[in-house]
């Protein structure tokens, strides 16, 4: 049994719908974590008392929050973040297909998915649901690596069979069949789950998006995740392609792929039509913001916050960074250019709640609350000098997070907790060295049986 003290922060609601009032704060707190579970949150003395044979974490006035959860990334890109240039299709042909080839080669995809893990972990993100390549070997990769880390990790085959270089197509029989072999091999087993995964409508012909439609038709409790009105240019091809479309999610619903449990990554240039359609189907829609003005797409419309679920993610390569402090801070610029000032309760609740509503894994993941999976990340809200004199002015607890939140990056992760477990300590030894953390009675655990 672990006893973490620190700040403790946690959602009893929306701040979307109930603002600063849809948020717990202690500030002298304690999560009681037992067999990888949360099993009570309070206050630290009270918890203590209660719990002296515990195993003590102090964390001081570090933030202990819900581990972030990235709703929407591409891990096989890992080594092409932060390539200059170029428009979406410009920068997919340029350079995340040529990166995506190399994955023929098991032992790459299995480097990669090791070090964006890693990298991820680091920066306090306990989940991701990603993208792979067409390649069965890059969806194996990925949850190999997820499971020897004990993550909740969502991925699944990328399908693409036109519009793709030679090597990087396969047909809509060819995916149907690799994605059904692989959803029952990994789909359940641990922590893991498959997501049904086309890559967008330009590389899909109707063909191969009705046979993943019909594959989850099979297996309706899978997620299904593809690119939505990203860039302008690319719905106008998705136009030219879909003559018969009433607009790009029209694409998609009619070969079954609009429903609960579809998740579309960027919905950027919706109609007021698409908008609806998607409320009304219980569709969730993912904000990528830093990959939004890397690659020039656009500004996103909160306001879709009211309608639909919206989570939040980095779109690892195009966006430019693995950290969802960083991507906070970009929902927090393109928000302000559409004159939108996100509150920081808002803006942390989608890096944690938000996107894990929009993986209809709230239940689960995403706060702080007995029953919930204990995965946590431990934040100092001082980790370099400019954050610390701007925290130390700070009243109440939104001040004192916010510059993080606008200039924090992977050294104000202090400690991740995955699974009731400290990463790091085990298959990262060095990526993510205790700083500051203070083991109470570390010393006493020879002597007294710990659980
Ligand atoms: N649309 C289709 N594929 C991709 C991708 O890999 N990244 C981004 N940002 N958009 C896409
Ligand atoms: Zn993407």
């Amino acid at each position: 049994m672990d006893l973490l003290l620190g700040q403790v922060l946690s959602y009893t609601g929306d701040p979307f719908a109930l603002g600063e009032a849809a948020a717990r704060h202690l500030t002298r707190g304690a999560v009681l974590v037992d067999a990888g579970r949360i099993t009570q949150v309070g206050e630290a003395a009270d918890l203590r008392a209660r719990h002296p044979q515990a195993r003590i974490h102090d964390y001081g006035s570090a933030l202990i929050s819900a581990g972030f959860v990235d709703a929407h990334a591409h891990y096989p890109q890992t080594a092409i973040i932060a390539s200059w240039g170029k428009r979406l299709i410009d920068w997919l042909n340029l350079y995340t297909f040529p990166e995506e080839m190399r994955f023929s080669d098991p032992a790459y995809a299995d480097e990669i998915a090791g070090r964006y893990l890693d990298l991820v972990v680091a920066n306090g993100t306990t989940t991701v649901c990603s993208y792979t390549t067409i390649h069965p070997a890059s969806v194996d990769a990925i949850f190999s690596a997820a499971r020897a880390r004990g993550m909740r990790v969502f991925a699944g085959k990328t399908c693409m069979d036109r519009n793709a270089p030679e090597g990087l197509r396969d047909t809509a029989g060819s995916a149907y069949d690799d994605s059904k072999r692989l959803l029952e091999k990994w789909h359940g087993q641990d922590r893991l789950s498959y997501v049904i995964t086309p890559r967008f409508s330009p590389t899909s012909t109707p063909e191969q998006l009705a046979a993943l439609g019909a594959l989850w038709r099979e297996y309706p409790d899978c997620l299904m995740q593809t690119h939505l009105s990203e860039q302008t240019d690319e719905i106008a091809w998705v136009k030219d392609l879909f003559p018969q479309s009433r607009d790009y999610l029209d694409t998609y619903e009619a070969q079954g792929l609009l429903r609960e449990g579809a998740v579309y990554g960027h919905a950027i240039w919706l109609t007021d039509r698409e908008k609806a359609r998607l409320a009304e189907a219980g569709a969730a829609v993912v904000h990528c913001p830093t990959s939004n003005t890397f690659i020039g797409s656009g500004l996103f419309d909160m306001g879709l916050a009211r309608q639909v679920r919206v989570g939040l993610a980095s779109d690892t390569g195009g966006g430019s960074s693995f950290s969802m402090l960083r991507t906070m801070a970009a929902a927090y610029e393109v928000a302000q250019l559409r004159g939108q000032a996100l509150h920081p309760a808002q803006l942390w609740w989608l890096a944690t709640q938000g996107s894990a509503r929009a993986l209809r894994a709230e239940d689960r993941i995403g706060n702080i609350a007995p029953g919930m999976e204990a995965d946590l990340a431990v934040i100092d809200l001082a980790s370099t000098p400019a954050i610390a004199q701007a925290a130390a002015r700070a009243e109440t607890l939104w001040q004192q997070l916010f510059p993080t939140i606008m200039m924090g990056d992977d050294r104000a992760v202090k400690a991740v907790w995955i699974g009731g477990k400290r990463a790091g300590q085990a298959r990262m030894p060095g990526l993510l060295p205790e700083k500051g953390e203070v083991c109470a009675n570390e010393s006493n655990s020879m002597r007294k049986p710990v659980k």
